[in-house]
Order: structure tokens, then C-alpha cells, then sequence
């Protein structure tokens, strides 16, 4: 399908979940699991993004479909019985991992049960994956029937101002790799434009240790360019 020119609230958080899950397999698929400091590792990455996964699906309930529901009932049902089941799936494979710290394990266990849990974080990927895709077709196509541009705009501004700078560095790892240049340049300019300048540069150093070089080198001269 081909990308709408219309406003988009999920394409951005989207592009850095598949990101993320696309590390974490991998990261998975590699790890040896009878070495603790390894699997704390990878437990506190998925913490975090976990984490992540929790804010955004609660953004998504309290400011876009909530939104929706006013003005086409019924519309929100599916997405927010797809969150509630995300989590409890999140849960499940979290608590695989934790387990896999357990010292008393032998090396043995501790690899049948990496692997249990490498498949279960395969399907948790795959439920985001079908989740995401239903949002930016389905429910995407509900709100541009329903709501103006502008009013799209209106409620990225207040999802945005909700984020707590915090979590927006840690969204930052991940969103600013996974976007292509255009929309990289777009979201470092909004942020060069309405963020303190403090707030500019901690951003700016996730894209250098996130970029190859000639990346950095070409946001850098389109944000100089963005701010005059
Ligand atoms: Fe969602």
C-alpha cells in the first residue's frame, strides 16, 4: 500500500517497536544463556522496552482511541483488547527470562529454557507485528475518515507534550535509527525547534551512537540549514 500523505500517529513509534523487537531477537537468538551477566543484560534492555511498549499502548487508549470511540462507537474495542492481550503475553515472556537467573539452574536447563524463551519473545514479535499492521491500515483509515488533518496534528501535539523527556531519550535509541532520513530530519527539527537546548544535544548524541558517520554527517547539515 502506499504511504498516505495524511498525517500519521503511529508511523514514527512503530518503525522504532519493529526496530527494537528486530535487535532483541536477534540478541536472543545469539545469547548464551548459562551466563548470568548476559541474560541480566538482555532481561534489563526488554525491561525497558517493555516498558515502552506499556506507555505507547496507553497513549494509543487514552488519546487515539478514546478519540475514535466519541465519534465511531465500537471503533476502539479491537485495539484495546489487542493491548490488554499484548500485555499479559509481555508478562509471560518477561517472567521466562527472570527465571533463567536462577543460579541453582544447571547449564543444560539454562539453555532449554533460553530457547523456550527465545521462541515465546518470537511471538510476542509477531503479535506487535500483526497489532501494528491493523493499526496503520484499520484504525489508521477510521481516523482519516473521521478527523480533519488538523485535528490529527492536535492530538500528536498533545501526545508529545504528555512524554516525559526521559522517556523520550529512551524512545530516542530506537526511533532515530529505524527512520529513514526525511522523517529523522522532521523529528530532530521539531525537537531543535520546541525542545530546551540541552534537552537538542542529548538527543543529538543518541543519533551519533546510533548513526553510521555519513548519517550523522547529513542530519547535522540539514538541521544546520533547518535552523536559520
Ligand atoms: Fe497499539
Amino acid at each position: 500500500m502506499e504511504q498516505s500523505t495524511r498525517p500519521s500517529l503511529v508511523v514514527t513509534p512503530h518503525k522504532g517497536i519493529r526496530y527494537a523487537f528486530a535487535q532483541l531477537i536477534m540478541k536472543a537468538g545469539n545469547l548464551d544463556y548459562t551466563d548470568k551477566a548476559q541474560v541480566a543484560d538482555l532481561k534489563s534492555q526488554l525491561d525497558e522496552f517493555g516498558g515502552l511498549l506499556e506507555e505507547h499502548a496507553h497513549l494509543e487508549n487514552e488519546f487515539i482511541l478514546k478519540s475514535l470511540e466519541q465519534r465511531v462507537p465500537g471503533s476502539a474495542d479491537h485495539d484495546e483488547q489487542d493491548h490488554v492481550a499484548l500485555e499479559a503475553l509481555q508478562v509471560e515472556v518477561l517472567a521466562k527470562l527472570e527465571a533463567i537467573l536462577d543460579p541453582r539452574l544447571s547449564d543444560t536447563k539454562a539453555r532449554a529454557m533460553g530457547y523456550a524463551f527465545y521462541q515465546d519473545l518470537g511471538k510476542l514479535y509477531a503479535a506487535h507485528l500483526e497489532h501494528m499492521l491493523e493499526e496503520e491500515t484499520v484504525t489508521q483509515q477510521l481516523l482519516w475518515k473521521h478527523f480533519s488533518d488538523m485535528e490529527i496534528i492536535g492530538l500528536h501535539v498533545q501526545i508529545v507534550r504528555s512524554i516525559p523527556p526521559e522517556v523520550m531519550l529512551s524512545w530516542a535509541k530506537y526511533l532515530i535509527p529505524a527512520l529513514n532520513l526525511n522523517e529523522r530530519i522532521e523529528l530532530l527539527a521539531g525537537i531543535q525547534a520546541g525542545a530546551p537546548p540541552a534537552f537538542f544535544e542529548q538527543v543529538m548524541a543518541i543519533a551519533k551512537k546510533t548513526l553510521p558517520t555519513p548519517d550523522v554527517l547529513k542530519l547535522e547539515s540539514k538541521l544546520m540549514i533547518a535552523a536559520f
